[in-house]
C-alpha cells in the first residue's frame, strides 16, 4: 500500500478549535486511522507541524500527542518544502497576514471561518490562491454534521417539493463572567478583537443556505449588543463593543425566505442548540445538529385556530425521526479528509475561500442593514 506523508502547519492549535476539533478530533485521529484514502489507493498521512506565540504552549500539546515539530517561528515553517498545506485556526484577526504569507510561500490554504475579517480582504485572499494554482479551502464543519446530512439528503430525494421558508434558530446563554465562568473566550464579544456575532455565526447561515437551498441574494437584519458589560478571564470587567445577538431575514433564489435568530443571550427551549425548520410544498423537516424529523403533505395534521378550546394535539409527537442510515464522522474530520485528498488527488472541494467571502458578504450585508435600516441586496461577488 502506497503512503503519501503530507506536512501541515497548524497554526493556532492552543485556541479551542485548533486544538480540539482540528489536531485532536481531525488530523491526529486521521493519522491514527492510517490516512485518508485516495481513489487510486493510496493513504495520505499528514503530519502536524505545530504553530503558535507560545513556545512553551507548544511543547506542551507536542509532548502530550507525541507530535515531533513545532514552532513560534511562521516564517521559517513556511520556508521548510516538507510542509504543503497551511491551516489556520488562529483569532480571526490574526488569519489574513498568515494567510497571504502562506500562499506567497506556495503553500495549500485551509483556514476557519471566517476566511478574513472583512470582505474586500477574503476575497483578495481567495484571488491570491487562484493566481498562485494552491488548492484553498474554509472550514464549513456545519455542513458536515448528522443532522446536516441528513436534511441535504432529504433536499436531494425532492422531499420537500417547492422549499417555501427556513426558520433557524440558534443559541443558548454564555454567561456574563460575574458569578460563572463565561464559556467562550471574551474577544468574541469586542468588535476591536473581531467579535460578534454576525461575523462569527452569519459565515455559517451563509454557507449552510447556498450549499443546501441556494444563492442569497438580499439580507435584512438587526444585531444588537443585549449585555453591555462582560468579564474577561482575568475577571476584568470590559465593555461589550460586539453584537451578541442578531436577528435576520434573509432572501434566496426563487423567493426562498430563511429567518435566523443567533444569540447568546437566549435560554434554550429546544431539542439542540441550532434547528432549522424547512417548510416545503410536499413536506417539511426541523433539523438540528444531529437529529431531523419531517412531516409529509399526506400526514399534515388538520390544525384549526380555536382560542376558546383547550388543544389536545401533541403536535411534537406527529413528526418522524429520519433514519441515521449511515454512520456519521466528526464533522471537522470529514471536511479534513475531503480538503486532504483535494489537495493530493485534485478531488472536488467546492468549500473554497470564494465560497467563504461570500459568507462574510452576508455577514456585512447583515451589519449595513441593521445600521442604516434598510434591505441589503447581495450582488455576485467572482474573481476577477
Ligand atoms: N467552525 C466553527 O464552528 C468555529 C467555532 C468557533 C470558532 N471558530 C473560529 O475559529 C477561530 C478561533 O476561535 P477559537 O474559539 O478557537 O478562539 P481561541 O481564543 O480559543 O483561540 C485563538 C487562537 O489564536 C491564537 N492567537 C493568535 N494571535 C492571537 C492574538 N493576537 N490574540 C489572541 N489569540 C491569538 C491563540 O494563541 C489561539 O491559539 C476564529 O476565527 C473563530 O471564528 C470556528
Amino acid at each position: 500500500m502506497q503512503e503519501r506523508v503530507l506536512g501541515v502547519a497548524m497554526n493556532g492549535v492552543t485556541g479551542r478549535m485548533g486544538y480540539r476539533q482540528h489536531l485532536t478530533r481531525s488530523v491526529l485521529a486521521i493519522r491514527q486511522a492510517g490516512g485518508v484514502p485516495l481513489p487510486d489507493g493510496t493513504r495520505v498521512i499528514p503530519e502536524p507541524v505545530l504553530v503558535g506565540r507560545s513556545a512553551a504552549k507548544l511543547r506542551e500539546i507536542a509532548d502530550r500527542h507525541g507530535i515531533e515539530r513545532w514552532s513560534t517561528d511562521l516564517d521559517a515553517v513556511l520556508s521548510d518544502d516538507s510542509v504543503e498545506v497551511y491551516f489556520d485556526a488562529q483569532i480571526t484577526t490574526a488569519r489574513e497576514d498568515a494567510v497571504r504569507s502562506a500562499i506567497a510561500a506556495g503553500k495549500h490554504v485551509y483556514a476557519e471561518k471566517p476566511a478574513a475579517g472583512t470582505l474586500s480582504a477574503a476575497l483578495e485572499l481567495a484571488k491570491l490562491a487562484r493566481d498562485a494554482g494552491v488548492c484553498n479551502g474554509v472550514v464549513q464543519d456545519k455542513l458536515f454534521l448528522p443532522g446536516l446530512l441528513k436534511l441535504r439528503r432529504l433536499v436531494d430525494s425532492g422531499f420537500f417539493g417547492r422549499v417555501l421558508s427556513i426558520r433557524g434558530e440558534f443559541g443558548y446563554w454564555v454567561f456574563e463572567g460575574d458569578w460563572q465562568e463565561a464559556q467562550r473566550p471574551s474577544w468574541n464579544y469586542r468588535a476591536e478583537d473581531g467579535g460578534g456575532i454576525v461575523l462569527d455565526m452569519f459565515p455559517h447561515w451563509h454557507y449552510i443556505l447556498e450549499h443546501l437551498f441556494g444563492p442569497v441574494r438580499a439580507v435584512t437584519a438587526r444585531a444588537v449588543t443585549h449585555i453591555p458589560e462582560r468579564r474577561d478571564e482575568q475577571g476584568a470587567a470590559y465593555t461589550a463593543t460586539a453584537d451578541d445577538a442578531a436577528y435576520a431575514l434573509i432572501e434566496l433564489d426563487g423567493g426562498v425566505i430563511a429567518q435566523i435568530n443567533s444569540s447568546w443571550s437566549v435560554r434554550v427551549d429546544r431539542d439542540e442548540l441550532v434547528e432549522f425548520q424547512v417548510d416545503g410544498t410536499e413536506g417539511s423537516a426541523v433539523a438540528g445538529l444531529r437529529e431531523c424529523r419531517v412531516q409529509h403533505r399526506a400526514v399534515t395534521p388538520r390544525a384549526v385556530w380555536d382560542p376558546d378550546a383547550a388543544d389536545t394535539a401533541d403536535y411534537r409527537s406527529q413528526w418522524d425521526r429520519v433514519p441515521d442510515n449511515a454512520e456519521f464522522a466528526n464533522a471537522f474530520r470529514a471536511q479534513w479528509e475531503l480538503f486532504l485528498s483535494h489537495v493530493c488527488a485534485g478531488t472536488p472541494f467546492p468549500y473554497d475561500l470564494l465560497s467563504g467571502a461570500r459568507g462574510l458578504q452576508m455577514a456585512e450585508a447583515g451589519l449595513r442593514s441593521s445600521r442604516s435600516g434598510n434591505r441589503v441586496a447581495i450582488e455576485e461577488v467572482g474573481l476577477s
